[in-house]
């Protein structure tokens, strides 16, 4: 080796070149003209390419959400002595182009230091620099992934043709099996939080922890199987930037799509993104399935809600906003309502009064006890109601080597029991003629609690969608 060049290789490992970030933009020129089976380079209606539908994606807004914005002001104005180290907290995940850089420095990054690239939120050059080591072990969580040095962009598919992206981009495009696992997911979709006046952690998000002690990794179901379903034929991943493909490339398979679709379906309403609400308006479809089963007992009828989950962790999970529950009514041979809970009351912009409520949400305590919306004065659950995934077992959390993790519920009413996998609520009706049933469940983003003044909902959106429904007779 000539010695200058020996000094460079050298000097590039001492001084461990930063991690390196494009704009989004960059990437659309080979990543976004690609249709699906029988569709054109030309006609965006059927594009797949991931450029195309990322940017319709949360993710794509996790810096410019108006409701996380509000969130961080709500947050900093509880603490204000602690704004700036609240801010850099809040931007780790949600604008991680910015925050990763300060972070490998030891310095914090405020709100308004953010820059444009910054606000693309999780882009594609996050994603696709995360290294392997750590993954799926404590030490990645709460968004402390490692980003390459190495000009490197990782993806599923062996023997990529490197020549046209390293030209116009520098970065390599490699195969890692690491990209296909869920602890990529899991790095930020674990959050832990170190609770303000209290001691040790609490676990706020864990999608991650969920999914890891259901029946799903087993089955081989990872987050992005769920969350990127790939298409049902072989497809280019790449097209020259004019559209078409480069000839020496083939169709690869499974071609995975960047949905990311989960239940926010209110923000992208606000943001009158008609595209990311359909999108998750079509996710929370298929997060339920509701049945009904009947029996009398003399003058009481006795009814059972089945609700099953068939999400990949808790239902619902993640941000602690989110709730769900089950509206009810009974109606006798004349029409006439004799039971109903769960109502949605709009004048007060709540679950109306009723008996027996049944609500699958968590709720958290500050360090004294006392209820807290806020994520950093949570100290610990004071209700944990969501539904658990198949097959959950705690146990299997251990057995991954994760210790110290309490996931099961919290304060369960006497009319709800939480099997793996499912709900089963019980309500009881006096009468004695025939009734009709009918059961909904409904599903609020942001529940009355967690709206903040800072980011008003407008009227017609802040109550529930409703996400199935089931209606049965018992003579
Ligand atoms: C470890 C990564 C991480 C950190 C740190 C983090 N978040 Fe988040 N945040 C997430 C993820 C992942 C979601 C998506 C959860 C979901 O959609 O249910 C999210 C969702 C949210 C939402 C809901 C957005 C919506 O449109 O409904 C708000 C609000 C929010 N975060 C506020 C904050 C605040 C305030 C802070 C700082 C105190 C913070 N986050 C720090 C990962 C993080
Ligand atoms: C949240 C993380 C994440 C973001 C953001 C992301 N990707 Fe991906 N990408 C993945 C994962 C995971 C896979 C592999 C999925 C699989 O095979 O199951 C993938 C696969 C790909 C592939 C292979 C083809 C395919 O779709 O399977 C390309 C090309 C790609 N991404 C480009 C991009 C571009 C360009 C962007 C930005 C517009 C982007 N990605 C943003 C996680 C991400
Ligand atoms: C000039 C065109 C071009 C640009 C710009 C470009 N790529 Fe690519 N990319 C390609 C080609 C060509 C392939 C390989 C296709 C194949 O071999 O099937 C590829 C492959 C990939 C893969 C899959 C690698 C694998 O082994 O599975 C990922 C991920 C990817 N690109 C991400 C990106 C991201 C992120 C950007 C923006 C920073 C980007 N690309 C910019 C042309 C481009
Ligand atoms: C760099 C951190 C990061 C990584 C890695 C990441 N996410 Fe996210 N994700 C976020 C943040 C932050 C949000 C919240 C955005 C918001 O609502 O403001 C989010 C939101 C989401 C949502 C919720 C959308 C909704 O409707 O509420 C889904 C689904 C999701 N991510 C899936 C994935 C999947 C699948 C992967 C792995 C392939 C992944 N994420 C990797 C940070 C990340
Ligand atoms: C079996 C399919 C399946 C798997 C596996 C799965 N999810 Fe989901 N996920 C869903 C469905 C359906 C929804 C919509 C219902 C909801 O919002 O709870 C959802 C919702 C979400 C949301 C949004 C929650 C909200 O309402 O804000 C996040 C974040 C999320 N998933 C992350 C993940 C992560 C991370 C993984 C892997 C560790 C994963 N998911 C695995 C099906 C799945």
């Amino acid at each position: 080796m000539r010695p200058f060049l020996f000094l460079l290789v050298i000097g590039r490992l001492v001084a461990q070149e930063p991690a390196r970030f494009l704009p989004a933009g960059d990437c659309a020129l080979c990543h976004t003209r690609i249709p699906d089976a029988g569709g054109s380079w030309t006609d965006q209606a059927g594009w797949v390419g991931p450029s195309h539908l990322w940017k319709n994606s949360m993710m794509a807004h996790a810096a410019q959400d108006p409701y996380w914005r509000a969130k961080v002001a709500f947050e900093t104005a509880l603490a204000p002595r602690e704004s700036r180290a609240i801010e850099d907290k809040c931007l780790r995940c949600h604008a991680p182009v910015d925050q990763y850089p300060k972070r490998a420095a030891n310095e914090q990054l405020a709100l308004s230091g953010m820059t444009a690239l910054g606000r693309e939120g999780v882009t594609c050059t996050i994603c696709h620099q995360i290294e392997a080591p750590g993954l799926g072990r404590a030490e990645s969580f709460t968004g402390s992934f490692t980003l390459g040095t190495k000009d490197r962009l990782y993806g599923p598919f062996a023997d990529p043709f490197t020549m046209p992206m390293l030209h116009h981009t520098g970065f390599t495009a490699t195969e890692a099996a690491h990209i296909r696992q869920a602890a990529l997911c899991g790095t930020c979709h674990t959050v832990i939080t170190h609770p303000r006046g209290g001691q040790g952690e609490f676990v706020e998000q864990a999608p991650f922890l969920e999914w890891l002690a259901s029946e799903y990794p087993r089955k081989g179901t990872t987050c992005q199987g769920c969350h990127m379903p790939a298409l049902a034929s072989a497809q280019y991943i790449a097209h020259r930037p004019p559209g078409g493909a480069f000839p020496p490339t083939a169709p690869r398979s499974p071609f995975a799509r960047h949905l990311f679709a989960g239940g926010n379906a209110l923000v992208p309403a606000v943001l009158g993104n008609g595209e990311m609400q359909s999108r998750a308006r079509q996710q929370l479809d298929r997060a339920l399935k509701l049945d009904l089963k009947l029996r009398r007992e003399q003058d009481v009828a006795i009814v059972s809600v089945l609700v099953t989950n068939l999400t990949g962790h808790k239902l619902p999970t993640a941000f602690p906003s989110r709730r769900l529950w089950l509206h009810l009514v009974a109606k006798d041979s004349a029409g006439k309502v004799v039971f109903e809970t769960g109502a949605w009351d709009p004048a007060a912009g709540d679950i109306a009064d009723g008996p027996d409520p049944v609500v699958f949400e968590a709720q958290y305590a500050d360090a004294n006890g006392r209820p807290t919306v806020s994520l950093l004065a949570a100290a610990r659950y004071r209700k944990d109601t969501r539904i658990l995934p198949a097959g959950f077992r705690a146990g299997r959390l251990a057995e991954a080597g994760l210790h110290g993790f309490e996931l099961g519920p919290v304060a369960v009413p006497a009319n709800l029991e939480l099997p793996r996998g499912s709900a089963i609520a019980t309500f009881r009706v006096a009468s004695r003629g025939p009734l009709t049933f009918e059961a909904e469940a409904l599903f609020q983003t942001i529940q009355t609690s967690h709206q903040l003044p800072a980011f008003p909902i407008p009227a017609q959106l802040r109550g529930p969608v409703s996400l199935a429904r089931v209606a049965t007779a018992l003579q």
